[in-house]
């Protein structure tokens, strides 16, 4: 019996060891169905939203080849681009080994969505070959923070300090907290070189400073463009220290009052004790030595 359970583990490796050595098998039909619904901006939009919340987890950043799991594709790569349509949409519809079939969670039209969006990407890299110059290390960043809208304001310049006019360069704000920096948002440009983030329910401390740090989120484009500043916002959720309360885990002087009590009592009781322990001793004593007189 024992060997059994052996050979069908053994058995259950090799599965595994072959299966995850599958290759795609798209049927001829499913490579020729095409996109029943029209790829319009708001379509590939909500695509981008789909694979932000679905896909992105594993295989990173569309074209940027940052895939979280080693096997799954980088689908914005010109290579992987060249798969039809309707290959994409089986291969998101069915699924394979690490890759779940998404036939159940997501839609019919979700998924010729992310198609779109897959699809869409093969034609911003065309644009963005023919003609953007190469932008590493030519920008900066600066930011403001506007009281009255409650919001930071990131523009996007070039060296010489005017505005970068193309959009889309994607601005990452994030706030310092206990162990590294927390990210709050990322904001792609508008024409204006500005990203403007509206800040919600943030933690500041006791006098509403926060310290911000705004970066540009592709290094690989435009190289290591970061700015750190300590901004007073105010007005927001104040961060306690946890030392500052009354709790388990506070210094001496801020322990529970249950437990200065029960300390009291507990220490106070044995010295009560003590003495009464000595008290009687005393007592025998002295009644020994009235019996022996
Ligand atoms: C749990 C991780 C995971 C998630 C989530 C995931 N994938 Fe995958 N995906 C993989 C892996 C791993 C492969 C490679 C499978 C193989 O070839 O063995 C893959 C392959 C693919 C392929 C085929 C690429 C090729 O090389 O032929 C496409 C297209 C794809 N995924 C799209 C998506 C889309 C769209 C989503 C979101 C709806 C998604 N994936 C979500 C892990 C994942």
């Amino acid at each position: 019996m024992k060997y059994n359970k052996i050979t069908l583990l053994l058995f259950g490796f090799l599965f595994i060891a072959y299966t995850s050595q599958a290759q795609w098998k798209i049927p001829e039909k499913a490579k020729k169905s095409k996109n029943p619904h029209e790829s319009s901006d708001t379509h590939i939009s909500s695509g981008k939203k789909i694979y932000a919340s679905n896909c992105k987890s594993c295989h990173g950043d569309p074209g940027k080849a940052n895939a979280l799991l080693p096997t799954a594709t980088d689908v914005g790569s010109a290579d992987y681009l060249k798969m039809k349509d309707g290959s994409i949409y089986y291969q998101i519809t069915e699924g394979m080994g690490a890759m779940p079939s998404f036939k159940k969670s997501l839609s019919d039209e979700e998924r010729w969505s992310l198609v779109s969006y897959i699809r869409s990407l093969a034609n911003k890299e065309a644009v963005e070959e023919g003609g953007d110059e190469n932008m590493l290390d030519k920008l900066s960043l600066k930011f403001e923070f506007d009281k009255a809208s409650n919001s930071v304001k990131a523009s996007v310049t070039d060296k010489s300090g005017s505005p970068y006019s193309k959009a889309g360069v994607p601005v990452a704000f994030l706030v310092k907290r206990y162990f590294g920096q927390m990210k709050i948002g990322e904001i792609e440009t508008n024409e204006s070189g500005l990203a403007t983030l509206k800040l919600v329910d943030i933690k500041t401390d006791e006098k509403g400073n926060i310290e911000l740090s705004i970066k540009i989120n592709d290094r690989d484009k435009y190289g290591d463009v970061k700015l750190t500043q300590e901004i007073t916002i105010g007005e927001h959720r104040h961060f306690k220290n946890i030392l500052e309360e009354r709790a388990l885990w506070g210094s001496r002087a801020n322990i529970p009052w249950w437990m200065l009590f029960l300390y009291v009592g507990i220490t106070g009781g044995v010295w009560v004790a003590i003495v009464y322990v000595i008290l009687q001793i005393k007592k025998v004593k002295k009644l020994g030595t009235q019996i022996n007189t």
